[in-house]
């Protein structure tokens, strides 16, 4: 015999060897819940397009995020629903928004656990883009900067750990740095959303975060799912802007611009888990058609695999029990 037979399989032989040699390990440690704060709402109210997600009131998401605390989970991350919405979505800089207030209920509660604060202007804006438009209805990329800068100073100032501009306008990591700097702030992180795609894994939240464009799409200003040397360069652009973790955004059909991300940037990378990578496995656990335990384990343990550092996913707290 030339060669002798490679025995890999001696590497799976008991429990204490594999976990020995395990090469990616999914933690709690890692994880980050996200979660949606509705002004004027009393109590929760369950999300029909998101089974398990609720949305909540500013007393329920306290509770929420101890339980998330209380489970180990490190992080939450808000999404805000103001009371009213108009053009410019002043509701996302009103220092007495809905997820100003909450950001300062739920650190006042738990001042161990972070808050990171979404920001964009779609849930606040009437006609649910995530910038402000002109008068042809295209998105004013400058103009937006400044409003979402005024959001993001508003942010932190209510306690926020740090921000996660979500709405892919060009320079805006930037502008947000120099804001908060400006402002005191310069010990605020910012998560930046660098490569978001136009996906229709969106779906779910569009419901829970009442976003959805009245009118047009957003593949004005988020990528094409085709592209992933511009996905690239957003996360090299982000970077060069001042980002201090950078985004890809949806995972599970982008794990290769995780691993392309990763490698290019040498940054601490997060991944979001979005909605509809979220409800489709909890749609076909309903079924009966997948073991939604073994299911999303090995989706989250995929995602760090690829090379992300942070995991966003509504799982979270399920995870966190299940690997108690
Ligand atoms: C808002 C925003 C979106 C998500 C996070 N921030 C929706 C969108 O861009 O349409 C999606 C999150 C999810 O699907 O879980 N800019």
């Amino acid at each position: 015999m030339a060669f002798p037979a490679t025995r890999l399989r001696r590497l799976r032989a008991s429990i204490p060897i594999r976990e020995l040699v395990r090469e990616t390990e999914l933690s709690v440690r890692h994880l980050v819940y996200p979660m949606f704060v509705v002004a004027g709402l009393e109590g929760r109210t369950p999300i029909a397009s998101m089974p398990g997600i609720d949305h909540l009131s500013i007393g329920a998401a306290v509770e929420e995020a101890g339980e998330a605390a209380a489970l180990g989970i490190p992080a939450v991350l808000l999404f805000g629903l103001p009371a009213s919405k108009d053009a410019e979505g002043s509701g996302a800089w009103d220092d007495e928004g809905i997820v100003q207030l909450a950001t300062r209920a739920i650190k006042a509660a738990h001042p161990d656990l972070m808050v990171i604060t979404d920001l964009c202007l779609c849930e606040y804006t009437s006609h649910g883009h995530c910038g402000v438009l002109r008068d042809d209805g295209v998105v004013d990329n400058d103009q937006s900067l400044e409003l979402l800068a005024r959001a993001a100073v508003s942010q932190a100032e209510a306690g926020a750990d740090a921000v996660a501009p979500s709405d892919m306008m060009d320079g805006r990591v930037g502008a947000l740095r120099a804001a908060l700097d400006e402002h005191g702030l310069d010990e605020t992180p910012i998560i930046a959303y660098s490569a978001k795609f136009a996906s229709a894994f969106y779906g779910p939240f569009r419901e829970a975060a009442d976003s959805a464009p009245q009118s047009g799409d957003r593949r004005g200003y988020q990528m094409d799912p085709a592209n992933a040397l511009e996905a690239e360069r957003e996360a090299l652009l982000d970077a060069a802007e001042g980002a201090d973790v950078v985004m890809v955004k949806p995972a599970l059909p982008y794990l290769d611009v995780i691993r392309r991300v990763k490698e290019r940037t040498r940054m601490p990378v997060a991944a979001y888990n979005v909605s509809g990578e979220y409800a489709m496995i909890k749609a076909a656990a309903a079924a009966g058609l997948l073991d939604e335990r073994a299911a999303v384990l090995e989706a989250l343990t995929g995602i760090r695999r690829a090379g992300a550092d942070i995991v966003f996913t509504y799982h979270a707290k399920d995870v966190a029990r299940w690997l108690q």
